[in-house]
């Protein structure tokens, strides 16, 4: 199982390099986890155009994806942009509203990123593994996208 205690403890050290604008500092978070976590296979941050309700790929480590602007409710992300809730899919072939960017993908997660109460973005993860993500993953990456608000945005 992860160290989720020491990838937060890094992942914070990445956020207050003071050289790197903000959206560099959340690609290095990505490349950090999808290195160091065996199952994270992509990772990426979607953030949040309210007035287009659209979401839009900032950063991101693993293939790159046609799917850069999701539209609010399209897919697992459009649906997290909606609901503000956390969405663990322990198999997304069982899911009717899912995008699919990598056919080797089985399971995802997707938290929402908050900043001052407002739903600004989020978190993806994507693995080859089925059921990868657990409830602690989400608070882990919960934890991880509140440093993040506090920094960053
Ligand atoms: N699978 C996501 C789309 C983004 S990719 O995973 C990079 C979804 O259904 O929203």
């Amino acid at each position: 199982m992860a160290d989720y205690s020491s990838l937060l403890t890094h992942c914070k050290s990445l956020l207050v390099q003071p050289t790197r604008d903000k959206f560099a500092r959340l690609t290095e978070i990505c490349i950090y986890l999808q290195k160091e976590v065996e199952v994270y296979d992509w990772v990426g941050f979607y953030m949040a155009n309210h007035a287009e309700k659209t979401l839009h790929l900032k950063a991101f480590a693993g293939m790159p994806t046609d799917h850069e602007v999701i539209p609010f409710g399209k897919g697992i992300c459009g649906q997290v942009a909606i609901s503000n809730d956390n969405f663990l899919v322990d198999d997304v072939s069982a899911q009717d509203n899912y995008i699919a960017c990598d056919i080797h993908v089985k399971s995802e997660i997707v938290i929402p990123l908050f900043s001052k109460g407002v739903n600004i973005g989020q978190i993806d993860i994507d693995s080859n593994k089925i059921k990868a993500f657990t409830e602690k993953d989400a608070k882990f990456l919960e934890q991880l996208n509140t440093a993040i608000a506090e920094k960053l945005f």
